[in-house]
């Protein structure tokens, strides 16, 4: 699909009636690993939630409300390497530390996102999850951050479209 159609019709989805089969989920990971990365560092892990074992795990660790919008999804949780990305030596390389970690997660996620959708597949990132269980459950290494449980799948039901700001409100031109 064209980018800038891409990007408008991506929309947080919160009802599906399937999850993504195995094969196109590698090939979205794939894409979000095409992320750029503090000095390639690549600090983004997924952990994915396929059988209906692992999808109940991930789902007792979130709020009703996001376990209602994603369910029938497949499960992504989303989490990152603290101490790498804007390191040097174990020393943060400025103000930022960890924050750079974050960041790249961020330009990966989005990423994935948009190669769901680029497929025909949709997505809900939820930051309102419970990262100690979500840990226990998966067995998350301690040195990564927890971030987000992305959803993914085909929507059962259409989202409804939520307004940007003003660029101006946003971006200023020098
Ligand atoms: C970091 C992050 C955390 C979010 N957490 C949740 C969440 O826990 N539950 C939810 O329903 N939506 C969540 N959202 C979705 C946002 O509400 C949504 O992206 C925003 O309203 C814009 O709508 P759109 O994605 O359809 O353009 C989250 C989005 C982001 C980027």
């Amino acid at each position: 699909m064209e980018f800038q159609a891409l990007t408008v019709c991506r929309r947080s989805v919160r009802g599906y009636s399937e999850g993504v089969p195995h094969e196109i989920l590698r090939e979205i990971l794939k894409t979000a690993q095409q992320a750029p990365s503090w000095k390639n560092s690549q600090t983004a892990r997924y952990y994915v939630a396929e059988s209906p074992e692992a999808l109940e795990k991930v789902r007792a660790a979130m709020p009703g409300f996001n376990q209602k919008s994603s369910l029938n999804a497949t499960l992504v949780v989303v989490t990152y390497q603290q101490g790498v990305a804007g390191f040097t030596a174990g020393t943060p390389d400025n103000e930022i530390g960890n924050g750079w970690g974050a960041y790249d997660l961020g330009l990966c996620s989005a990423y994935l996102i948009l190669a769901a959708r680029d497929r025909g597949y949709d997505s809900l990132i939820m930051g309102l999850r419970d990262a100690d269980s979500l840990r226990k459950a998966l067995e998350i290494p301690e040195n990564e951050e927890v971030m987000a449980v992305i959803a993914l799948g085909k929507r059962e039901k259409e989202p409804t479209p939520r307004p940007r700001k003003e660029l101006e409100e946003v971006a200023r031109f020098f």
